[in-house]
């Protein structure tokens, strides 16, 4: 057995401690933003935050992330079912075209505006250089992260 906090929810899972992350979260958990694509660390789709900091899913052992708090996509609608600043932004300038990248990179935009609320072109493309959109949608995914930073600063002021 295992236990995992997810998405601020604590469950224990009949897994073995070298099971995958995302085996756990799509399988066991029902969280199916995060997806599975090369299983290398090589494509970003599998991205979650692990202690606020993006993780393979895809290669992390469940056993590695017992007792941190791992956060999905799923989390991050407010109670209300209100999209968070980040899938607002998304959503607004059509960033999402087949979806398969997106859980990813919108983990990965939120540790950057976590640590960075104003970050410049470079540093977003630094942050999201990992992730591949196979649809080619990258610069309306930039675009995306500036206006999600809009947003959240505003809401900061
Ligand atoms: S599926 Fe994890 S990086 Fe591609
Ligand atoms: S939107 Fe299709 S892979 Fe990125």
């Amino acid at each position: 057995m295992v236990t995992v906090t997810v998405n601020e929810l604590t469950r224990a899972l009949d897994l073995d401690a070298d099971a995958l992350l995302i085996f756990a979260l799509r399988g066991e958990l029902a969280l199916s933003g995060a997806k599975l694509g090369c299983g290398l660390e090589q494509c970003g789709s599998c991205v979650v935050l692990v202690d606020g900091r993006p993780t393979y899913s895809c290669t992390a052992q469940i056993g590695d992330v017992e007792g941190k708090r791992i956060e999905t996509v799923e989390g991050l609608a407010d109670a209300e079912g209100c999209l968070h600043p980040i899938q607002a932004a998304f959503l607004e300038l059509n960033a999402a075209q087949c979806g398969f990248c997106t859980a990813g990179i919108i983990m990965a935009t939120k540790a950057l505006l976590d640590a960075n609320p104003q970050p410049s072109r470079d540093e977003i493309c630094i942050a999201l250089d990992g992730h591949l959109c196979r649809c080619g949608a990258h610069p309306r995914i930039i675009r995306a992260v500036e206006r999600a930073a809009a947003k959240l600063r505003a809401r900061e002021a």
